[in-house]
């Protein structure tokens, strides 16, 4: 089968498009011939080795498709059943792995694209806006790359739950999108201080929490954008890493509180894991959650949907197609 590898650590050029043999099953696994893989944020991580796997690798996380084949100790699931995952195992393939247990059924009704599409970034925004910062009406909540993918799912959530949001983009055509997916004020942060934006838009007062993904370039300002005891939800670093962090920036700012919170906490039980897949798969199908997929390359051109990501020319979901 083709597939998506990673023999040596670095840019876009070590991602190869290859032949390599089919997956089989372990015990508690199924072999998935994917429709639709997601392509996110953490494959660039897994392609420079920021967040090493054990080389050689096939890229790819998030995918949905149908079970090729399963593990003798598999009974949750068979062969032929429709499944999205946001956990598995080389996604960017022609047939990808996943444990069973991690696995979801795809509702009737909807396609593999958008099954796949939902799954990662919308567990995520559903952790995000109910789990790390429980938002609630009356809040205030200030949204980094209110355009991406994370970005346009997190704002309708947000919205959802009755609260005001402040999001930020690089361009016009990026704002468009995000008052479209619900924001309130939109700040251009490459044409003004988004601190600064902050501030007037909310009287001085502040807001009561920034999901910031975006980390290197916007960390001290979005600590600086929250009024006492709020809440600092750092879940990505689109822009680079934090390197340097001393605490007490958290009590000169007003006791504030911070987070760094990955995905695989948020659902790490069954349980969890089909209440938050079950919600946006549910609010995916009867329309009122809007997923963006608008960037679909076929699989031999990975290379490509990694350029675009990481030149921040997407929004919403990309997607791969073997
Ligand atoms: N912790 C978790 O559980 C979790 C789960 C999923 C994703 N994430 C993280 O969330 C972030 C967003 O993921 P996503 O897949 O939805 O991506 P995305 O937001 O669609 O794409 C990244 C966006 O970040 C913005 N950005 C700002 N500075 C950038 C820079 N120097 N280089 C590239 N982009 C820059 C760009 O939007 P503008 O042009 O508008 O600035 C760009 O479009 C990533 O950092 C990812 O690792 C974390």
């Amino acid at each position: 089968m083709k597939a998506v590898r990673v023999h040596e650590y670095g840019g876009r050029d070590k991602m190869m498009f290859e032949d390599v043999d089919r997956p089989s099953p372990g015990p508690d696994e199924a072999v998935v011939s994917i429709e639709a893989a997601g392509v996110n944020y953490i494959d660039t991580y897994h392609r420079t080795g920021l967040y090493p796997l054990n080389l050689p690798f096939t890229l790819g996380l998030e995918g949905a498709g149908v079970v090729d084949a399963v593990g003798e100790r598999v009974d949750r699931f068979s062969v032929g059943d429709r499944v999205a995952f946001a956990n598995g195992q080389g996604a960017y393939a022609e047939y990808g792995l996943c444990q069973a247990d991690r696995m979801i059924s795809i509702p009737n009704g909807l396609d593999f694209g958008t099954a796949a599409a939902a799954m990662l970034q919308g567990m995520t925004a559903h952790y995000l806006s109910h789990g790390s910062f429980a938002l609630q009406p009356g809040h205030t909540a200030l949204v980094h790359a209110g355009a991406g993918g994370v970005g346009l799912l997190l704002t309708q959530m947000a919205k959802r739950l009755g609260a005001h949001v402040i999001s930020t983009v690089s361009t016009d055509a990026k704002a468009e999108l995000s008052s479209g997916a619900g924001a309130d004020d939109v700040i251009l942060y490459t044409q003004a201080d988004f601190k600064d934006e902050v501030e007037r838009l909310t009287g001085g007062a502040g807001v009561d929490v920034v999901y910031d993904s975006v980390a290197k370039d916007t960390f001290e300002r979005s600590l600086a954008c929250l009024r006492a005891r709020g809440m600092l939800v750092l879940y990505g670093q689109s822009s680079g890493p934090v390197t340097a962090f001393n605490p007490k920036a958290l009590s000169d700012g007003g006791s504030l509180f911070m987070t760094r919170p990955t995905l695989g906490n948020y659902i790490a039980s069954r349980e969890e894991l089909e209440q938050r897949a079950g919600d946006v798969l549910q609010w995916v199908a009867d329309g009122s959650l809007s997923l963006r997929t608008e960037h679909d390359y076929p699989l031999a051109e990975a290379v490509e949907a990694h350029r675009a990501l990481e030149g921040r020319k997407t929004t919403g979901k990309v997607l791969l197609i073997p």
